[in-house]
């Protein structure tokens, strides 16, 4: 398969496997290394946050020392919710962020710490439906006019209202959102781990919204492409009935059911079958379902970085790729 895409609004080739800074602070590895490791594999797209703690910061300074701003695609993110726990054991919003003032500051913040003049793509984190899109779409065109930001678009928004942005930007003049960023992956997300309603193109419920993109000029950026880990080897398809000793309790609430450890077991003997890992197969499997689709994955390892690059090269047919699961 092609490695590399093009994403409305960057001038740049975009590789399909994006490397996710979220935590990468906290890695046992020197973030350097990984980052190294990423962009030596062929990787030149890097997710990030205003909320993901050191992740501008490093991710610049990765970027200033290397020289290699102009072979390098930041896309970043901004206007998340202050989110505190509440008494369920999840969390809460405290303040939704989606306004002219806080997009702005988070767009001026990251391009401090990444120290870049531009983000080459912009989207915001989460959405807050009661702000009407025409506005949204008045304070986006600004970044865009400005040239703070290149391609634009929401993470964690419904397809409709992604439509509906597109509509209103088209019939008034103004940038439209030609990415999206939507949770996906082969593993099934039965809970919503993050809370705030983030959306997913996984399951029943999503069909539709799958096939909007299937149907409609948007790139998607699949993130927790690899289901936080669910194909990682640390738990197995037999492994079902001691899941909950074996699963940390965010794994264990998003991918936990009997329908995901089937799909585990499908891709570990396809996997045996084919020579590569579940994770290659899981991380390839998205690239059949009919989008444009790029892939937001993290690790903290440059071995498996190195392995899922590799997953490019794996061959498989869309009939092959719908026995695992055919979403
Ligand atoms: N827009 C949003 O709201 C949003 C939300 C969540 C995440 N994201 C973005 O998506 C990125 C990725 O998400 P994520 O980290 O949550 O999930 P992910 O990439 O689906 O999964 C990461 C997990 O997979 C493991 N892994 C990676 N490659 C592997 C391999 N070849 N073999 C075995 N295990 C492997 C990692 O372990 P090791 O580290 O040990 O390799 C880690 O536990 C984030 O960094 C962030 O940029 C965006």
């Amino acid at each position: 398969m092609e490695k590399y895409g093009k994403i409305q609004g960057i001038d740049k080739p975009v590789s399909r496997l994006v490397y996710g800074c979220a935590g990468i602070e906290r890695r046992k590895e020197d973030p350097m290394r990984l980052l190294d490791a990423a962009f030596a594999a062929g990787c030149n797209a890097f997710d990030t946050a205003r909320v993901y703690g050191e992740a501008d910061r490093i991710l610049g300074e990765w970027i200033a020392s290397r020289g290699i701003r102009d072979k390098v695609v930041i896309l970043a993110k901004g206007g998340h919710p202050v989110l505190a726990p509440d008494e369920k054991g999840g969390l809460s919003v405290v303040r939704r962020r989606i306004t002219r003032e806080d997009i702005r500051r988070d767009v001026d913040e990251s391009l401090r710490a990444l120290q870049v003049e531009r983000l080459d793509g912009f989207l915001l984190h989460r959405d807050d439906p009661s702000v009407p899109v025409g506005e949204v779409s008045e304070w986006m065109d600004e970044l865009v006019k400005e040239g703070k930001v290149g391609a634009i678009g929401g993470s964690n928004w419904t397809a409709r209202r992604i439509f509906e942005q597109q509509a209103y930007a088209v019939q008034h003049g103004f940038a439209r959102f030609t990415l999206s960023s939507p949770h996906f992956s082969l593993a099934r997300r039965e809970a919503d781990i993050f809370g705030d309603r983030c959306v997913t193109l996984t399951g029943g419920d999503a069909a539709s919204e799958r096939e909007w993109y299937r149907q409609n000029p948007v790139s998607v950026l699949a993130y927790g492409a690899l289901s936080e880990g669910f194909f990682s080897g640390k738990w197995h398809s037999g492994d079902f009935h001691r899941r909950e000793a074996l699963m940390d309790p965010m794994s264990l609430a998003g991918y936990g059911s009997g329908e995901n450890f089937a799909r585990l077991g499908r891709t570990e003997t396809m996997a045996v079958r084919r020579g590569c890992t579940p994770s290659q197969l899981a991380l390839r499997w998205l690239f059949t379902r009919g989008m444009d689709l790029f892939a937001a994955f993290s690790s903290g390892s440059p071995d498996r970085i190195r392995e899922n690059w590799r997953a490019l090269d794996l061959e498989l047919p869309q009939a092959e790729a719908d026995r695992l699961c055919s979403e």
